[in-house]
């Protein structure tokens, strides 16, 4: 029986940076599931199919293989059997991932990928639809969200650091765009799972937010009627680190 952390939210909320730390803690597999929106994007980008296309991206999926492997505990996205994460965060990626995330092909070929990774292994699995569609079973549902104040004024110290010139209003305004179009698709918008745990980072700590999440799962694990050795191994060492035992 594999456990599993559901991490909805809005685009810059931090999910990305608290599952990678949750999962870690836990010793689970962190699922980046808007790595695959972009690995798809980057498919039709590659073949020059315009994201209006609907039927030229229906039958593009139908191409399009994508797996997901391990290095180091580090998420790498395979395309058509080619190691492509380091160009997900490129920006056209970006765009054509949220251009196309909404078509039902697209999103049906990915979350049943989504739903296989999670039958067979501990995760902590973040995107737009995790706790609503995805894993609605999940033990524990999250949904994770900042002001757009907070989370423009993170986006634009992230992009100072690698000396990308911004300007903070902008930011804002694009996120709004983004949360619009996320929230009113067609197909898996973004809304909280009515069992989330909704939880506002804009004046959280990471290390607040993770443990918020932790504590959530012990809770529901003490309730569980079989109990995972594995996974109490973990929480365990995670019990004495916090104390000092180890
Ligand atoms: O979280 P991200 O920026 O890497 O996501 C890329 C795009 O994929 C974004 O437009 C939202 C979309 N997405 C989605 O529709 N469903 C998910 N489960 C994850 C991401």
């Amino acid at each position: 029986m594999s456990t599993s952390i559901a991490i909805d939210g809005p685009a810059g909320a931090g999910k990305s940076t608290i599952a990678r730390l949750v999962a870690k803690k836990l010793h689970f597999i962190y699922v980046d599931t808007g790595a695959m929106y972009r690995a798809m994007g980057l498919h039709f980008h590659k073949r020059g199919i315009a994201p209006d296309d609907e039927a030229a991206i229906s039958a593009a999926c139908k191409e399009a293989d994508i797996s997901i492997t391990y290095q180091d505990g580090v998420q790498q996205v395979l395309l058509n059997g080619e190691n492509v994460t380091e160009y997900l965060r490129t920006e056209e990626a970006g765009k054509m991932a949220s251009a196309t995330s909404g078509y039902a092909d697209v999103r049906e070929k990915l979350v049943e990928l989504q739903k296989k990774l999670a039958a067979s292994e501990n995760v902590v699995m973040d995107g737009r639809d995790i706790g609503t569609v995805v894993l609605p079973g999940a033990d524990v549902k999250i949904y994770l969200t900042a002001s757009v104040e907070t989370r423009a004024k993170r986006r634009f110290l992230e992009l100072e650091e690698k000396k990308i010139p911004c300007k903070l209003e902008e930011i804002a305004a694009d996120i709004e765009k983004r949360d619009y179009q996320d929230m009113h698709r067609e197909h898996s918008p973004l809304r909280k799972a009515e069992d989330a745990i909704y939880l506002d980072s804009s004046d959280m700590s990471i290390r607040q937010v993770s443990d918020a999440i932790i504590d959530a799962l012990m809770e529901k694990l003490a309730k569980r009627r079989v109990p995972d050795r594995n996974l109490e191994g973990a929480l365990e060492e995670i019990i004495k680190k916090e104390c000092g035992q180890i």
